[in-house]
C-alpha cells in the first residue's frame, strides 16, 4: 500500500495561477483541498477537471476555517486567494486590505489554532515598486507604489514576525507576470476583466477584441514601451511544489524571487502573438490609465 500523501489546502485554487498549483500538487501525489469564495474563480474547473473537493467559502470566515482544519489533517496551506486588480486598489483600498490584509490575518491566525505552520505565499513584485537596480534581487528595498503590493508586503512582513514569536514557517515567492497555460491544455487563463497582456492579444488575435492598446509609448526602453518580466505558470506551480517540499522537509522561513530574468516589451509581446498566430489585429497607442494598467 502506498503511504498517504499529506493533504495541502490551497487557497484560490479556482483561480488561474492557483488551479495550475494544484495540477501540480496532484502530479507529486498531495491530497488537496480548494478554499474559493468563486468571485473570479471556477467552480467546474475544480470539481470537474480537477476533480478536488471543493469548499466555496472566504478566508476572512474564521468559523468556516476553523470547521476546515479541524474536519482534515492538513499539513500545510498555499495561499493564492487575494484581488490582484491594481487599478481597483488604488480607487477602492479597503476592498484590497479587508480580503487580502484581513483575510490572510484571519487564516494565518486559524492556522496557528489548529498548529498547522507550514505556508506558501504568493507575494509579488509590486511589493518593491519603482526598481532602482534591474534584474531586481530579493535584498533590493521594498516600498510598494499602490494599495495591492502594500497589501503583500504587510503580510510579508506579518510572517517574518509569526515566525519569530510562533515558529510558524512560510516561503514567500514575489511573482514577476504569470503568463501562459496548461500545456496540455487542461487549464488557463480567464480572468474577468482580463488586464493582462497576453491574453488580451490573444483575445484580438481571436477577434474576440477589437484592437489591442499599447498604454504608453513613452517609456525609457528601446521601443518605447512597458518591459516586463514573464514567468510560465507551470513553472510557478512547480516552484511551490518544491517550496511546498523544501518546507515540509523542516526548510526555513524564505523569500525567493520568481521570474525568468529577461524583459519582453508590449511591442516585442504582440509582434511575437503575430508572428506565431499568423493573424493580423488593430493596435492602438493609448494613453496608460491607472485602472486598466496590469500586475
Ligand atoms: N497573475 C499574476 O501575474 C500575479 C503576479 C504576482 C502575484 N500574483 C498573486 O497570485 C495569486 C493568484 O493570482 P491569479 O492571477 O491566479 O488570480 P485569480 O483571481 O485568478 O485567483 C485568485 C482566486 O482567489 C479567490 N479569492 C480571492 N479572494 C478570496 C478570499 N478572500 N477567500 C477565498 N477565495 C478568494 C478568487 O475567487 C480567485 O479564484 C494572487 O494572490 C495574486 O496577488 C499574481
Amino acid at each position: 500500500m502506498s503511504p498517504v500523501r499529506p493533504t495541502i489546502l490551497v487557497t484560490g485554487g479556482a483561480g488561474y495561477i492557483g488551479s495550475h498549483a494544484v495540477l501540480a500538487l496532484q502530479q507529486a501525489d498531495y491530497e488537496v483541498v480548494v478554499l474559493d469564495n468563486l468571485v473570479y474563480g471556477h467552480q467546474d474547473l475544480v470539481e470537474k477537471v480537477l476533480q478536488v473537493e471543493l469548499v466555496v467559502g472566504d478566508t476572512c470566515d474564521r468559523p468556516l476555517l476553523d470547521q476546515l482544519f479541524a474536519s482534515r489533517k492538513i499539513a500545510a496551506v498555499m495561499h493564492f486567494a487575494a484581488y490582484a486588480y491594481v487599478g481597483e486598489s488604488v480607487t477602492d483600498p479597503a476592498k484590497y486590505y479587508r480580503n487580502n490584509f484581513i483575510g490572510t490575518l484571519t487564516l494565518l491566525e486559524a492556522m496557528l489554532a489548529a498548529s498547522v505552520n507550514k505556508f506558501v505565499f504568493s507575494s509579488t513584485c509590486a511589493t518593491y515598486g519603482v526598481p532602482k537596480t534591474v534584474p531586481i534581487p530579493e535584498d533590493h528595498p521594498q516600498d510598494p507604489i499602490n494599495p495591492y503590493g502594500a497589501t503583500k508586503l504587510m503580510i510579508e512582513r506579518v510572517l517574518a514576525d509569526f515566525d519569530v514569536a510562533y515558529g510558524l514557517k512560510s516561503v514567500c515567492f514575489r511573482y514577476f507576470n504569470a503568463a501562459g497555460a496548461d500545456p496540455e491544455g487542461r487549464l488557463g487563463e480567464d480572468h474577468n476583466p482580463e488586464t493582462h497582456l497576453i491574453p488580451l492579444v490573444l483575445l484580438a488575435a481571436l477577434g474576440k477584441r477589437d484592437s489591442i492598446s499599447i498604454l504608453g509609448t513613452d517609456y525609457s526602453t528601446p521601443d518605447g514601451t512597458c518591459i516586463r518580466d514573464y514567468i510560465h505558470v507551470a513553472d510557478l506551480a512547480s516552484a511551490h511544489v518544491l517550496g511546498l517540499e523544501y518546507l515540509l522537509k523542516g526548510g526555513d522561513t524564505n523569500v525567493f524571487n520568481l521570474g525568468n530574468g529577461n524583459g519582453f516589451s508590449v511591442k516585442q509581446v504582440i509582434e511575437t502573438a503575430k508572428q506565431v498566430t499568423g493573424r493580423e489585429f488593430k493596435v492602438v497607442e493609448a494613453i496608460a490609465a491607472l485602472e486598466i494598467r496590469p500586475l
